[in-house]
């Protein structure tokens, strides 16, 4: 199966074309690793011409504008990046047969949900801010355009949370320096405690997609997100003690952080059921496998 990855050099992105490359079912050329220098979402018009080169059979659409606050300032730019873009490759996919993967947020929701459970597929997307609101027009153009088709090609929605990963500074590594600048003033280390998500780890659910994509089945909306919420003071307390820094971290309110968008307050997603029947694992076991690389990647930064 040829599979492209859009925003193969993103943090997804390349845990992507990592698991695509070890996945029986891509032979031995692997996946084709489309970059933004390949797919750029500034230029998605060139799509055509790229299926038309690479001939993929399936497209995991992994690019997006994922700088929120920059969505909030420019949400017609994080329009015509996340929403357009997205409608283009999904009409040139859908018109060539092709199955597409469309990666997308928990930020479609609001987070008012009170009850204590996650959202689940078929719960009204409602979102708060730009970006959420171009992904879910992102989402909604995809299937439109593979509403009408007659043949057996398919598109699968995959909403996921709070990605963590090597590449580009996280929040685990955002945290961390934040937490060695503490521990030099000797100051607590503030961390918002009213927002809730799942911290996901990239190499789990680059794993699930694959998952997914080699049941052969994969139409429609799937939340794949690592097991049990937390909140970023938990996720930080976390980070912090695996680190083994003696650093205080103090639960705040989300409002004491000015910030261009808003993110939504529980933003946690229910998982669905992927082929095998077995669900992630909980996000904290999946802290102890990134926690090596991190402290590596933070110890080479200094
Ligand atoms: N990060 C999260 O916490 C999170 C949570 C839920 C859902 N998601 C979704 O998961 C997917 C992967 O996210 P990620 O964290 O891997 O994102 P990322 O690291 O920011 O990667 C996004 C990729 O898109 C590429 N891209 C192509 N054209 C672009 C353009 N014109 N402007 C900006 N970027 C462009 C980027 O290229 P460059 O490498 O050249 O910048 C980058 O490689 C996205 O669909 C995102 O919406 C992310």
């Amino acid at each position: 199966m040829r599979v492209a990855v859009t925003g193969a050099a993103g943090r997804l992105g390349r845990a992507l074309v990592d698991a695509l490359g070890a996945a029986p079912f891509t032979g031995l050329s692997g996946p084709l690793a489309w970059t933004r220098a390949v797919f750029d979402l500034d230029h998605p018009a060139s799509i055509a011409d790229l299926l038309e080169r690479d001939r993929p059979e399936v497209v995991v659409h992994a690019a997006a504008w994922t700088d929120v606050d920059g969505c909030a300032r420019e949400p017609e730019l994080a329009m015509r990046r996340n929403a357009e873009a997205t409608r283009l490759l999904a009409e040139a996919c859908a018109a060539r047969g092709l199955d597409l993967v469309v990666v997308s947020t928990n930020e479609v929701f609001d987070g008012r949900r009170t009850d204590g459970f996650g959202y689940r597929p078929g719960d009204e997307p409602h979102p708060l801010n730009p970006y959420g609101l171009s992904k879910l027009a992102g989402e909604e153009a995809a299937r439109r355009a593979y509403q009408a088709l007659a043949g057996p090609a398919q598109v699968a929605i995959v909403r996921t949370a709070w990605l963590f990963g090597p590449g580009a500074p996280d929040f685990p590594s955002k945290i961390l320096a934040a937490a060695e600048r503490a521990l030099a003033s000797g100051e607590p280390l503030r961390v918002v405690a009213d927002e809730w998500g799942n911290p996901t780890y990239v190499v789990d659910l680059a794993e699930a997609i694959v998952e997914l994509l080699g049941s052969g089945e994969f139409a429609g909306t799937h939340h794949v997100v690592n097991a049990l919420a937390a909140t970023r003071a938990d996720w930080a307390r976390d980070v912090v003690a695996r680190a083994g820094l003696g650093v205080e971290v103090v639960g705040v309110p989300g409002a004491s952080w000015p910030r261009a968008s808003s993110p939504p307050h529980w933003g946690v997603l229910e998982a669905t059921p992927l082929p095998s029947g077995e669900p992630l694992r909980p996000w904290r076991d999946a802290m102890a496998d990134y926690a090596p690389l991190l402290l590596r990647a933070r110890a080479a930064s200094r």
